[in-house]
Parts: C-alpha cells; structure tokens; sequence
C-alpha cells in the first residue's frame, strides 16, 4: 500500500485527496519508481477540471517526476533497483509516493542532478526545446515575445532563447514576477495589469515586431499577440505558437496560416522519444558541466550546442 493523491470528482483543488492506494508490482517491461520529487504542471489543473478529458475517476494527477527504482518486472535489461529515473507524459500519476511506469519512458538521471531538478525540467524542457528548436528556430538576432515568461514554461523559454542570442521580451502579472523574469534572462519585461503590452513591444522593437509569440495565455493576449509579428515563416504570414489550450477560443482563425498548440507533443509519438533522449543527453552535459567545477545556475541552456 502506498499514498497516493487521488481525485474523485472533477474540480478545484478542495478534490484532490490524500490516500491509501495498492500498487502491485511490476509486469513484464515495466519499472517501480520510488518517486523522490513529482513536477507541477498546469495541465495538471486542466485534467482536474475537466477541460482535458479524464479516462476514469478516480485518477491519480501528474505527469512529471524523478524518483528511485524499487523493482523491476521480469526479464527486464537496462534498469535495476537503485537507479534514478525521470519520466514525464504517460502514464499519468506522478503525485504518489511510488508508482509503475513503462521502462522505455524513463530517462536515467546522473547521480550530481537534484531529483528536484530533474523533476522539474523534464516536461517543461521538453517543451521548450520543441518550442525554440523545432516548431521555430530560435537564432542570434531574433526578437521573441514570451508571455508568462515566470511560468514553468516560460521561464525556461526565456533563459534558453536568452542564450540562444534572442532578444527576450517577457509579459508577467507582478513586480515580483519581473525580477525573476529579469533573472531568467528577459532583456525587457512587461508588467501588463500596468502597462499596454502591445504599445510597449511596439516601442521596445521600434515598430518592427517580433519573429515569434510564444502565447501561454491564449484568448486574452492572441488578438493582440498578432500585431507584433513581422516577415514571414515558411512562406506563412505570420507565427505564434499557441502554448496552452485557452488557445482553443481563437482557433480557425484564418489569417494565421500557421500554428501548432503544444499539445501536439503528445500526439507525435517519435519525437516524443527523441524529445525524451534529447533530454537524457542534456542531463549528461549538466552532469559535465558540474564536474567541471559548474554552479549550474550559470545561464546555459539546457539544449546548449543542438
Ligand atoms: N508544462 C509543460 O510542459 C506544458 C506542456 C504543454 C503545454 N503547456 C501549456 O503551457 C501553459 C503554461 O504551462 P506551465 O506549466 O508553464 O504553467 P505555469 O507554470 O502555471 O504558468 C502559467 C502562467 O500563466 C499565466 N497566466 C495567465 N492567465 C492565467 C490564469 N488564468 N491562471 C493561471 N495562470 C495564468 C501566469 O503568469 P502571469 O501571472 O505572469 O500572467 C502563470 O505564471 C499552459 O497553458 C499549459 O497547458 C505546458
């Protein structure tokens, strides 16, 4: 028996409760993960409010965490007990104190990594990098409007496009939130209960806009997120990539040609893998960087060098 959050009902956070759960063991593939750090998400709220369908209720919520394998299930190659681990994506259910995973959704975590860490970037890199590198190539001279740019995502969006060479405007709710988007790398922050946005990068950028919005706010800022944008992408008129799917109010909107939701990283099951090694890899280099004497709070990206 382990604890385990479990929801019942759809709902605020008043439905998530504390439990005793039965686990098993391993089957045949797969892996029993004491969990040592579990990420938050907000897509985590989403599945709890409904707005993402659940499978069945009850659930257990998450889909991020590092932790310590307990057991593996037979014949299983390439894990044993005592490893670290991070996962992120499915199965859901990281808020536990233990739980069983896929073998082959697991990346190693070197031993100098703070499962905290580990816990905490392995989703939300994942979707920087598909954001920075894949969906539009962050370059030297760039100019980037982040907005929530003290989320998980992005401030991971800043600090990376920051050392990518991007000039980083970044839009937050408080004062508080501007000292640490300023911390992670935005050359110029927003403060937008305070100021108008669109004014503001306007000034900022000398009218010229920027090459791509990284929206994670959706309906509120997207209709003003389409005025910054300049040149062309792929032949396309314009670029903002829709984080969150408060987006899906403005979708079908016909003058812009071009737009993912990053929701679609789940949906495109090989570069979910090669996302997930790609990550793997980055922690490896992190892992160098401190042998090498590295604080790691040194502005490199995770993706430094790709
Ligand atoms: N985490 C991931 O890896 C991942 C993957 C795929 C998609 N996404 C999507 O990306 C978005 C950001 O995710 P996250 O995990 O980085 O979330 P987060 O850390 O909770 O950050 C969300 C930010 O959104 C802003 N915000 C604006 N309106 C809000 C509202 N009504 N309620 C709460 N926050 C609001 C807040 O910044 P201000 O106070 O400064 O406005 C907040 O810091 C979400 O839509 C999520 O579904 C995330």
């Amino acid at each position: 028996m382990i604890k385990a959050i479990r929801v019942h009902e759809l709902g605020g956070p008043e439905v998530l409760k504390w439990e005793d759960v039965e686990l098993g063991e391993p089957k045949e593939g797969e892996i029993r993960v004491k969990n040592k750090a579990v990420g938050l998400n907000f897509n985590d709220v989403y599945f709890r409010k409904g707005v993402y369908k659940i499978p069945t209720l009850p659930y257990t919520p998450g889909r991020e965490a590092a932790g310590v394998v307990t057991a593996v299930g037979p014949g299983l190659t390439g894990r044993q007990v005592g490893d670290l681990v991070a996962y992120a994506g499915d199965p859901m259910g990281s808020y536990a104190e233990e739980q069983i995973l896929p073998a082959n959704k697991v990346v190693p975590v070197p031993p100098s990594i703070d499962p905290i860490i580990a816990a905490s970037v392995i989703l939300k890199g994942m979707t920087a990098q598909f954001l920075l590198r894949r969906c539009f190539k962050v370059e030297p001279g760039h100019t980037i409007l982040v907005h929530a740019a003290a989320g998980g995502v992005g401030s991971l969006l800043s600090q990376w496009a920051n050392a990518l060479g991007a000039t980083v405007i970044g839009t937050v709710s408080t004062k508080e939130k501007a000292v640490q988007a300023k911390d992670d790398g935005c050359h110029h922050i927003i403060i937008y209960k305070e100021e108008d946005f669109v004014a503001r990068v306007n000034e900022i950028t000398s009218g010229n806009g920027v090459d791509v919005v990284y929206d994670a706010v959706g309906k509120d800022t997207f209709q003003l997120g389409r005025r910054f944008l300049q040149g062309t992408f792929y032949g396309v008129e314009a670029l903002i990539l829709l984080i969150g799917v408060s987006c899906v109010g403005v979708m079908g909107s016909r003058r812009i040609t071009c737009f993912f939701t990053v929701e679609k990283l789940f949906s495109c099951g090989a570069w979910f893998s090669d996302l997930l090694g790609f990550l793997g890899s980055c922690l490896d280099r992190l892992q160098t960087r401190f042998a090498a004497g590295g604080t790691g709070s040194e502005r490199t990206p995770l993706g430094f060098g790709i």
